[in-house]
């Protein structure tokens, strides 16, 4: 058994290691632009790497720059991340855009501390943004850096205030003089790629020699079991309204809560049970017809959703729309520029394209 890791020798040997090991060419690294490494970080928070690549460029295309962000509807900018998950990112977003237009003219702050002050940036966040754009010396310390360094140092995980405390300290008395972005990188490289959660790559490790880990990882099948049991699957019915006019056919979408999943996009309206969302059918017009879907299950993060779709055919009664705040009929090309939930997207839009979806797993974070 080793001393332990130095920690004067912890930032010289991570940035060693980040230059020749490290990930250099993400899209948001090319750039010391506040608003792409913002919009980045966010993405970044609890998606992965892979997911967050194919919806970055294309939402800096739709919103290049933070006023594009601010001038837009909200509904706008939940139609480009629908499919991310966590949707109050999404919204925090938008209202974050705005408070940059609004209280900052347009730039965004260059501290830390004033960074901390919007919505939706967090310290680990801000301390990020500090560090890549304006060359602050802040550290860093998100759930992946907390495991590096209870691993690095034999220190408990954060479970209280006074623990997490003392690891933001470690994490501030680590910080190297220069070189702080190659720094603030690798922790965040050593985190995603080697000292993954369960079943890291301490051989490729450049503290491999001196690592106190074992002391702190906990085996495998512990880290795994608890998250495997609390897992739950919640039926829905959801009620998929159609009212075929001359026009076109029209679909009957509900605004979801702010609260709960989904929050805030528009969805088809989900039930207990087909006798529930029949009644919800008959209040919107006169029932035709019917059809049960193929049901879909989709996983968001502590369960799993299965999704009965009943499609109902029915003349809509006139100005249902508007004793009914909360919903309201859409084409389908209407339809898909609101913010969906990805499942709904994919049934919406294989409808679109005449190809009706039959069974599917969507899977999705959020
Ligand atoms: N996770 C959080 N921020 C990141 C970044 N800038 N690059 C890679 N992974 C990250």
């Amino acid at each position: 058994m080793s001393g332990g890791i130095d920690p004067g020798s912890f930032a010289p040997r991570l940035v060693a290691w980040q230059r020749t090991h490290g990930r250099h060419d993400l899209p948001w690294q090319l750039s010391r632009d506040p608003y792409r490494v913002w919009v980045s970080e966010i993405m970044l928070q609890q998606t992965r790497v892979d997911t967050v690549l194919r919806y970055y460029e294309p939402f800096l295309r739709r919103f290049p720059d933070v006023r594009a962000l601010a001038a837009a509807e909200l509904d706008q900018v939940l139609a480009q991340w629908s499919g991310l998950g966590y949707y109050r990112r999404a919204r925090n977003l938008h209202a974050c855009a705005r408070q940059v237009c609004e209280l900052h003219g347009g730039e965004f702050p260059r501290s830390r501390e004033g960074l901390e002050q919007l919505a939706g940036i967090g310290r680990s966040t801000a301390a990020a943004i500090a560090a890549f754009c304006f060359g602050r010396r802040e550290a860093i310390l998100d759930a992946n850096v907390q495991r590096v360094l209870a691993r690095a140092f034999a220190m408990p995980r954060p479970r209280d205030a006074a623990s997490l405390r003392a690891m933001w300290e470690r994490a501030e008395s680590l910080l190297p003089a220069t070189a702080l972005d190659a720094y603030t990188q690798g922790l965040m490289d050593l985190g995603a790629t080697l000292c993954k959660p369960t079943q890291p790559d301490c051989l490729l490790c450049p503290f491999a020699a001196d690592c106190p880990r074992d002391a702190t990882v906990p085996p495998p099948a512990a880290a795994k079991s608890p998250r495997r049991a609390a897992r739950r699957t919640l039926e829905w019915v959801l009620l998929w309204a159609r009212s075929d006019e001359p026009a076109g056919p029209r679909v009957w979408l509900q605004r979801r809560d702010p609260q709960g999943i989904w929050p805030g996009l528009w969805c088809l309206p989900g039930h207990d049970d087909a006798s529930q969302a029949l009644a919800r059918a008959a209040q919107l017009g006169e029932v035709l017809r019917q059809r049960a879907r193929a049901p879909l299950r989709h996983v968001l993060t502590h369960m799993d959703l299965l999704l009965r779709p009943l499609e109902i055919w029915l003349r809509a009664h006139e100005g249902v729309a508007d004793a009914d705040a909360g919903g309201a009929w859409f084409t389908l090309e209407q339809a898909l520029a609101l913010g969906l939930p990805a499942p709904v997207r994919k049934l919406l839009a294989a409808e679109l394209d005449g190809n009706p979806v039959e069974a599917a797993d969507a899977g999705e974070q959020g």
